[in-house]
């Protein structure tokens, strides 16, 4: 059993806990002053009006979590993708998935989806169009989640993150 809610200041102990649970099964820099420091003050980084972020909690506690991002709409049209600020970005979206993990003891029991649902479900709410979602090649599970939801694969970038790790750039309409 787990609800999915939105963050609550304190809650950062538990994010941390589960998101460098993931780093360390697929070997990923933790970087906690840079690339994860979000982590660490969810509501310097995600308490404003065009973020949303949330927790997924089971008995034993924070299990999962996965944000949602708003922007102005990138210009073009897929599958183009546009120079950002130094990384592309996907055209024709206008908001992007942020930070979706669910701790390796915790899966297969739906929390990742439950996640992903409840960003899309805010994204329409907010009357965006299309939702930007880049991943590291590695994460496999996840390509599936989001193919079985409709997302498609439309490019590739090199992350700037502590790793360079290269990334697939995955676009899901939602009108
Ligand atoms: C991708 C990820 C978020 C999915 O989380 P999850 O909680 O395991 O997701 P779900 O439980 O909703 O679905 C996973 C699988 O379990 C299955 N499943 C869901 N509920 C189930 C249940 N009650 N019983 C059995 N299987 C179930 C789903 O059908 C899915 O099957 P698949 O492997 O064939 O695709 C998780 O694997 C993860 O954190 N991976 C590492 C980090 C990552 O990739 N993040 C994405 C960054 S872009």
């Amino acid at each position: 059993m787990f609800i999915v809610r939105p963050y609550r200041t304190g809650d950062e102990t538990g994010v941390v806990a589960t998101v460098r649970a993931v780093y360390d099964e697929y070997g990923f820099t933790w970087d906690e002053h840079g690339y994860c420091a979000d982590l660490y003050d969810l509501d310097g980084h995600y308490g404003g009006d065009a973020f949303a972020f949330w927790i997924a909690e089971t008995e034993a506690g924070i299990a999962g979590c996965g944000g949602l991002e708003t922007f102005p709409l990138v210009p073009g049209e897929p599958p183009a993708l546009v120079p950002g600020e130094g990384l592309p970005r996907l055209a024709g979206t206008d908001c992007g998935l942020l930070r979706l993990y669910v701790h390796p003891e915790a899966r297969r029991q739906g929390i990742g989806s439950a996640l992903f649902e409840t960003v899309i479900a805010e994204a329409r709410r907010r009357g965006c169009r299309a939702l930007e979602i880049w991943s590291d090649k590695r994460l496999l599970d996840a390509h599936r989640l989001y193919e079985r939801r409709g997302a498609v694969r439309v490019g590739e970038r090199i992350c700037d993150d502590p790793d360079d790790s290269p990334e697939w750039g995955m676009l899901l309409r939602l009108d």
